[in-house]
């Protein structure tokens, strides 16, 4: 089986990567690099003990997408390639309805065009707007910033393309927080500039490249006021992708859509907890306002996921803590270090 991974050099994407070459995929990467480092290539190869080709080139490019269906024999395509900050996406909201939407336009021509009939696409829980605690996949899907749309237009596009074309799989899989790197501490997340996210902007704090954590709201209606999340390891994550693509081997349904989550919720202090835990020491924190858009709880009922692919979570918040303190204290600058 050879499967296409777009954004494959990206943090989910190169933790799956590890994951498809070790259950036996000959596995090719597109990434235009966008918001990954060329390093990762060398660390994923290592980890695999094999090499793995990669092709840099942007996915809206309808041309070079085609070209790539016509020389390469896929079997199936995970596809991840996408902007992902919310905050960008309300300051650039057409880059991302151009680039998200763009992208998953070429690809699905592509697999029309050379008959590619399997796609595990990656969405998010954002498709829940502000209804994200408990979320069970039957409920209504709708955004609050243009990121948030761009998920949801994407999965309405795959249902369509269903539709029309019912030989078709396609596995919508909503993922909630991930967090974590490979417990070698070789490949993991490595934001540009400012982390807009908490874990990785603990693990910044923790080896010293910022003062402390800003905690956003301290008086939600939670277990200790702060935000509740259900965060899940990256390891899990890339698990749940060759889960979703088994089960799109083997169905009669076209579409598919599976939270993958643990169905806990952690709140900011808990996470913070976990990771001094991790680190050994106490790393500073001041609570401050809000962040506007910010909802208080988000957790998945991931039961269907865990029915329907056989596949759960199995790491801790202190797992996902210590693995990614690993890689944060290995690679103080990331990859680029
Ligand atoms: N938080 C802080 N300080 C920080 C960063 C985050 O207190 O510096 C808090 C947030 O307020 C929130 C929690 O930590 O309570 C988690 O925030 P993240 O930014 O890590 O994650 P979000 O849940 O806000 O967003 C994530 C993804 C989005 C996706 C969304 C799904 O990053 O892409 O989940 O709803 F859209």
């Amino acid at each position: 089986m050879k499967i296409l991974v777009s954004g494959g050099a990206g943090y989910i994407g190169s933790h799956t990567v590890v994951q498809l070459v070790a259950a036996g995929y000959d596995v090719v990467i597109v990434d235009n690099f966008s918001n990954a480092h060329p390093t990762v290539l060398a660390r994923m190869e290592s980890l695999t003990g094999t090499s793995i080709p990669l092709h840099s080139f942007d996915l809206t490019d309808h041309d070079k997408t085609e070209h790539l269906f016509a020389t390469e024999d896929f079997d199936g395509v995970i596809h991840f390639a996408g902007h992902k900050a919310v905050g960008e996406s309300v300051e650039k909201p057409l880059d991302y309805y151009e680039n998200n939407l763009g992208s998953t336009f070429s690809i699905v021509r592509a697999m029309q065009r050379y008959d590619v009939d399997k796609l595990v696409f990656s969405s998010s829980a954002t498709v829940y707007g502000e209804d994200q605690a408990a979320a069970t996949e039957d409920r209504r899907t709708y955004a609050t910033n243009p990121y948030g749309w761009t998920k949801v237009m994407q999965e309405q596009i795959l249902r369509d393309v269903a539709v029309a074309a019912p030989h078709m799989r396609f596995a919508l899989l909503r993922y909630f927080n991930p967090v974590g790197a490979h417990p070698s501490g070789t490949i993991g997340e490595d934001p540009s500039g400012i982390p807009n996210n908490l874990v990785p902007y603990i693990a910044q704090v923790a080896v010293g490249k910022r003062e402390k954590l800003m905690i956003f709201g301290g008086d939600y209606d939670t277990v200790d006021g702060t935000g509740v999340r259900d965060y899940i390891h990256v390891e899990d994550l890339a698990a749940g992708h060759i889960a979703a693509l088994k089960a799109l081997e083997e169905t009669d349904e076209a579409v598919h859509t599976w939270n993958l989550g643990s169905g806990k919720g952690t709140s900011v202090l808990e996470m913070l907890r976990a990771f001094e835990k991790a680190v050994g020491r106490e790393i500073p924190y001041e609570i401050v306002a809000r962040r506007p858009g910010d909802i208080a709880t988000s957790y998945a009922d991931p039961t269907k996921a865990n029915a329907e692919l056989g596949w759960s979570t199995k790491k801790t918040v202190e797992e996902m803590a210590a693995d990614t303190w690993r890689w944060q204290s290995q690679n103080p600058e990331g990859f680029a270090g």
